[in-house]
């Protein structure tokens, strides 16, 4: 059928059609194959690779921390960004929109709640919604959706970089970027680092873009420590086979406690129908007082927030709960990841 269509063309028309395609194909590398310069969309952890994250990433979220707290530059004058939010949110909405302040650009439209207050109300299709606000002429569209794959099928109609501040059950990668940046500046090192990660496996994305950023570095091993019903699903586990990473999975945190630098504690999904008391008796996910006991004195403790019944209250009080300085670094590797994406030359 292709080779018709192009027979049936004048010649002049059929080189256009393949400059096209050649772009199309060109596009699709630049923006999602790991180890190339340009960054374009932010759509899932694997598109990321080791060297970029070490040498690039981390040391410009080290530098944006001493931005941030000696008061902000300019460096991001005149950009503008959307954020464009179908889910509630408090960290992941207000550290973009804050470190886009901080860089001296502007949040020219923002919106929570889209199902509600934008015109998906109506019946508006994602696609539709992002053509439009591409016409606004923004220079980047950061989207939390309600249904996985949404961050990709926003980039496919976008030529505006899409930032995917979680999509549904699916993935969650700035929130991996700077929970890896956590491990980095916490543990010391990412390497050899041995991680449980705890409670709703299923459904968590954190945990997802998490496994296939930690995939990326060699000798770690993960525990996975979950209810029957809130196991890792097939495709990490694959994932991590094809790479050889370690992993085991188990369903009481007080057996792994002792063994790990990092617990990784996630939220019971309960807008995604999963009840903590629905773990059955022989789960153990929750962090208290016996779990502390337990852990090695220089472990770290970690969640992406918010936090709920997982974790007790007493626990925040510890020295190595470590949460609320890894929400922090949430800041430092947002402006970092602006900075690089709309300052960025081209060099692949
Ligand atoms: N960690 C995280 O994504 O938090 P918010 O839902 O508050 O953005």
């Amino acid at each position: 059928m292709g080779q018709r269509t192009f027979c049936s063309f004048p010649p002049f028309a059929a080189a256009r059609v393949n400059e096209r395609s050649l772009l199309t194909i060109l596009k699709f590398f630049v923006n999602f194959v790991p180890g190339m310069k340009k960054l374009h969309h932010i759509i899932e952890a694997q598109q990321f690779d080791r060297p970029w994250l070490e040498e690039e990433l981390f040391p410009l979220a080290k530098e944006m921390e001493k931005v941030a707290k000696g008061g902000g530059s300019n460096v991001l004058f005149r950009k503008r960004m959307i954020t464009l939010f179908y889910e509630p949110s408090t960290r992941t909405r207000a550290s973009f929109e804050i470190a886009m302040n901080t860089l001296g650009g502007k949040v020219v439209f923002s919106t929570e709640n889209a199902r509600q207050f934008s015109s998906a109300a109506k019946g508006e299709t994602l696609e539709d919604t992002i053509k439009v606000l591409n016409s606004y002429h923004p220079d980047v569209i950061v989207l939390r959706y309600d249904e996985e794959g949404g961050a990709k099928r926003a980039a496919e109609v976008s030529s505006v970089p899409i930032i995917n501040a979680g999509d549904g059950t699916g993935q969650h990668p700035t929130q991996a970027l700077l929970d890896l940046y956590t491990i980095q500046k916490e543990i010391g090192q990412i390497a050899g680092v041995s991680i449980a990660m705890v409670g709703d496996l299923a459904r968590g994305r954190t945990v997802r873009s998490l496994s296939y950023l930690l995939g990326k570095f060699p000798d770690v091993k993960i525990y996975y420590v979950s209810p029957e019903v809130a196991r890792i699903r097939d495709d990490i586990k694959d994932y991590l086979k094809k790479h050889g990473v370690w992993f085991t999975e188990g369903y009481d945190l007080r057996e792994v406690a002792p063994k790990v630098n990092v617990i990784y504690q996630t939220r019971t999904q309960k807008e995604r129908g999963l009840q903590l008391e629905k773990y059955g008796p022989k789960a153990f996910c929750i962090i208290n007082q016996e779990v502390l006991d337990l852990m090695k004195k220089d472990a770290i403790l970690m969640h992406p927030l918010p936090h709920t019944e997982e974790i007790a209250p007493e626990v925040d009080s510890d020295p190595r709960a470590a949460y609320f300085r890894q929400a922090e670094n949430g800041l430092y590797i947002r402006m970092a990841l602006l900075k690089k994406l709309l300052k960025q030359k081209a060099k692949g």
